[in-house]
């Protein structure tokens, strides 16, 4: 798979070549993580075009805020239909934002070392099966662990596993409820998911120059 030139826009003179990434948001997803990736890319942060919305039901809340940004949005139903969606429009990298499932092996097998997810801690640590939403902060908060954050990873066949491409941390403070918590993480998340993107992908074109 190589970066396809979609964007003529120029970075210092260069043309920017800008792979096609899709992001796979959840059922009840909210979509900040979407919005903050669009805009990013958007911005020339990141050498990628946001070409594809995609969740598991077509009531998500984030495939609206998606085709309010002008984005091409979709529910699937199983993963050949996925797949299809996903191969049709020449995605070249998968952000998952908020999906809570497993991916199936033969969208893993597809896109190699291809799609990212985030998680609102510090990984390996409270990851795993079940760990979402306010359960994670509150695990933090019971440990006492001073430090908190979001992890940015390559995603596996497993909860949370993969490497990671990129953290960034913040103080736990000693009058934190797991929604202020949740609510500075979500900043960083802002931030690292876009910073970690541009990671993935300069790391992919040096490794494969072609
Ligand atoms: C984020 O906290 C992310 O870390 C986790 O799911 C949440 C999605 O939030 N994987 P949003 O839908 O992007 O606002």
């Amino acid at each position: 798979m190589s970066a396809s030139p979609t964007d003529s826009s120029c970075d210092g003179g260069k043309p920017m070549i800008k792979e096609r990434v899709a992001i796979l948001v959840g059922r009840r997803g909210r979509g900040s993580n979407m919005v903050a990736l669009v805009e990013a890319c958007r911005r020339g942060e990141v050498p990628a075009e946001v070409v594809l919305v995609v969740a598991p039901s077509p009531d998500a809340p984030a495939l609206e805020r998606a085709r309010e940004l002008g984005l091409d949005a979709k529910a699937f139903e199983c993963t050949d239909e996925l797949l299809n969606l996903l191969v049709n429009a020449n995605c070249e990298w998968i952000c998952l934002a908020g999906y809570l499932n497993l991916l199936p092996s033969e969208v893993l097998r597809r896109y190699p070392e291809r799609v990212l997810n985030i998680h609102p801690a510090l990984l390996p640590e409270f990851g795993g099966q079940g760990m979402y939403g306010s359960r994670v902060h509150e695990s933090v908060l019971k440990s006492a662990r001073k430090e908190s954050g979001c992890t940015v990873h390559y995603v596996t066949e497993e909860y949370d596993e993969g490497e990671v491409i990129f953290q960034a941390r913040c103080e736990v403070l000693p009058k934190d409820t797991a929604e202020t918590l949740a609510e500075r993480i979500l900043a960083l998340e802002h931030l690292a998911y876009p910073k970690a993107l541009a990671i993935a992908i300069e790391r992919n074109r040096k490794s494969d120059p072609n």
